[in-house]
């Protein structure tokens, strides 16, 4: 048994940061958290219910109405999050979201908002918390912190390949756009810009497959613990 940790993983859009974060919580018997789910799951809630993202009194009282918990589907084995009460784990994944979530994600008061809620489930450790920032701001003290990045053209490919099941009218140009777009505003925002941890070691996994990116973390993980064993 692994004593418990905290570990983030951090990188660009579509770098398999989630298939390497579920692989380790799986492996560790850690719970599995997805931050960029909850970014989400907030611009879902702007996008339907017009929320003039200019207007910082109106983001403080939408933040007010917003419940996210993510509730382990016992099918899957996977957590998925629900947006006050109503599972959106699947609907947050659509293009339309995608297209608004890095704007309103770079809002200060949706980021105080969601990092406070993160750090919250932190509190017992065990957990693999995967985003842009987990690693600068949200646990800056992890123990083993990660970031990832893969060549663009093999992102782009992933990622369409990903959505494409679920919308055969997707473009592999409108996923390169939103993924450079997202990427550009990610690293440039004021507040928690997208970038490495000092401490973070880098992971590239273009030319790896799942097994070897699992295997690379698992090794810093036991180096970690390794002494307390
Ligand atoms: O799956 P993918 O890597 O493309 O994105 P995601 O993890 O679902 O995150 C969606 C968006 O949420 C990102 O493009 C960021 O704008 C935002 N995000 C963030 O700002 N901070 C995080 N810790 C996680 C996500």
């Amino acid at each position: 048994m692994f004593p418990k940790i905290i570990i983030t993983i951090d990188g660009f859009s579509s770098c398999g940061k989630s298939t390497l974060a579920k692989q380790l919580a799986q492996k560790l018997h850690y719970t599995y958290i997805d931050s960029g789910a909850m970014y989400r799951a907030i611009t879902l809630y702007f996008l339907r219910n017009n929320i003039d993202r200019s207007n910082e009194k109106e983001i403080r009282h939408a933040l007010q109405d917003i419940s996210l918990e993510f509730i382990l589907n016992k099918h899957s084995g996977n957590s998925e999050i629900y947006l006050n009460g109503e599972n959106v784990e699947y609907i947050i994944r659509d293009l339309v979201v995608a297209e608004k979530v890095s704007e309103v994600a770079a809002l200060k008061d949706v980021r105080a908002f969601a990092v406070a809620a993160q750090q919250k489930m932190g509190i017992d450790k065990g957990i693999v918390m995967d985003g842009r920032d987990i690693g600068t701001v949200v646990f800056p003290d992890a123990e083993v912190k990660i970031f990832m990045v893969a060549d663009e053209a093999v992102r782009v490919e992933r990622r369409f390949a990903e959505m494409f099941d679920k919308n055969p009218n997707i473009s592999l140009d409108e996923i390169k756009t939103n993924i450079a777009m997202r990427d550009y505003i990610d690293s440039n925002r004021k507040v928690s810009p997208l970038r490495k941890a000092d401490d973070a070691i880098e992971l590239d996994n273009t030319h790896l497959t799942e097994k070897q990116q699992l295997d690379f973390a698992l090794k810093l993980v036991r180096k970690v613990c390794e002494p307390v064993l």
